[in-house]
């Protein structure tokens, strides 16, 4: 009986790699906040979202869709643009689609004519990534969707793809699917340099994918490459999408490796070991993908907001961006990305590395903390005073000028006169060094 138990715990260890390998792969996690995601293939072409048009079987048809790649020539590609504005935005790791549920494959794989190297472009697109990222010291990761409508071996390719795109997992075929990832995967982990993530994308069936194979080979080619909770495990971060969680997630409210539900979170301050890491992603418009009538824009202060709350629940945002078929950023992207670098550069410390923040519910704001200082961010500027409800506060500090700030003592907390305070429309950032 001993003997399976420590052969079990040897396994389970083998699968999820050492626990200091796991700390510090979300150590640098945390240090980074704030990431691009980049939605991208021929689909950019037909101004549709990625790989739905086939899967909904709206829109497109599938033949129409596959043969967008015949007209996929974005010679205005420059991976070091693409990396330099993701730098001037204060974004510290970016996320690439390597391969999205359609199967179209945005790297040289040798395992598929289905990929951007049989495309009028002929370049691979992921390795220009990887090395404008390597050289301006970019953490790059690769999303890589479990679900691939293009391989006979996930589903059956004479049908519709909307008639079957959750996958066959129940025909004899399914595990030379799997032997498919594992191959592409070895390819991603093998050939572009460090993985700063794998993340995953599942549908459905997510228990059919065997997550602990995967990611038993991705901890032994890269220890530390994180792994989202897309192949059916929590791996080292879930990932509410669209939307914040209304509370701090906390490991005891994630079932099966899913997000969690909002009515499982609460805005009590959970033990660090307690916490649970996740991500938000979010789109600028509506859609992943380019879509040039997407006008939808949310503001850059929405966006500044949306990584402000993240950053107070412990979270981290993956903001996306959707690349046109000429292989450039849209203007409205690129706007919103580089005036959030301009407020990062100023206010950044109270975000990078820093965790969630003692006081959850304040009317005007939020904090984040890090050590033994607490930042505070005031969305709504008072008119006088700023009443902040936090013992031990030994000095203040404004982000903006770096200017120390006069306060009294109030209750249990700090008053602040911040009649002479310039409020950025954004959010305006207090460091409270504690006691
Ligand atoms: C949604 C979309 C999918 C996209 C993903 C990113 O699940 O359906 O296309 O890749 O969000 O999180």
């Amino acid at each position: 009986m001993l003997r399976i138990v420590a052969a079990t715990l040897l396994f389970a260890l083998a699968c999820s790699g050492s626990d200091s390998d796991q700390a510090e792969r979300l150590r640098r996690f945390n240090e980074a906040k704030f990431g691009m995601f980049i939605h991208w293939g021929p689909y950019s072409l037909a101004s549709v979202e990625a790989s739905w048009p086939i899967m909904s079987g709206k829109l497109m048809n599938e033949a129409e869709y596959r043969a967008l790649r015949q007209r996929f020539n974005p010679t205005a590609f420059d991976a070091k643009a693409f990396v330099k504005l993701a730098r001037e935005a204060g974004q510290r790791y970016m996320v690439f689609t390597s391969k999205h549920h359609d199967g179209f494959c945005m790297f040289d794989s040798a395992y598929t004519d289905y990929k951007i190297t049989r495309t009028p472009y002929g370049k691979d697109i992921a390795a220009q990534l990887a090395a404008a990222a390597r050289e301006e010291g970019m953490p790059l990761g690769f999303y890589y969707s479990p679900p691939d409508m293009n391989h006979p071996a996930y589903r059956d390719t004479s049908k519709p793809a909307s008639a079957n795109w959750q996958g066959e997992p129940a025909r004899p075929e399914w595990p030379l699917y799997l032997d498919y990832m594992e191959i592409q995967l070895r390819e991603l982990l093998t050939r572009y340099g460090d993985v700063f993530v794998v993340w995953f994308d599942g549908l459905s069936h997510q228990g059919a994918y065997d997550g602990w194979r995967f990611h038993r080979m991705i901890h032994q080619i890269q220890p530390m490459a994180l792994i989202n909770n897309r192949i059916g495990l929590t791996g080292d971060y879930v990932t509410p999408e669209q939307k914040l969680p209304k509370g701090i997630i906390t490991k005891s409210s994630i079932v099966n490796g899913a997000n969690p539900k909002d009515q499982a979170l609460s805005s009590k301050l959970p033990s660090p070991s307690e916490f649970q890491p996740w991500e938000t992603c979010m789109t600028i418009n509506k859609t992943w993908a380019y879509n040039r009538n997407d006008t939808n824009f949310k503001s850059t202060t929405f966006l500044l907001r949306a990584l402000i709350d993240a950053a107070s629940r412990g979270g981290n945002f993956l903001l996306n961006v959707g690349p046109t078929p000429e292989g450039t950023i849209q203007p409205e992207f690129q706007e919103r990305l580089r005036a959030m670098g301009v407020w990062l550069k100023v206010n950044g410390e109270a975000i990078y590395g820093t965790t969630f923040g003692p006081l959850q519910e304040l009317p005007y704001g939020k904090t984040t903390a890090k050590g033994k200082t607490v930042f505070l961010f005031v969305y709504e500027m008072p008119k006088t005073e700023l009443d902040v409800p936090l013992d031990g506060v030994r000095r203040v500090r404004l982000l903006a000028g770096g200017r120390t700030v006069k306060f009294t003592r109030h209750g249990g907390g700090v008053r602040i006169p911040v009649e002479s305070v310039a409020a950025d429309p954004h959010a305006t950032v207090f460091a409270l060094d504690l006691r």
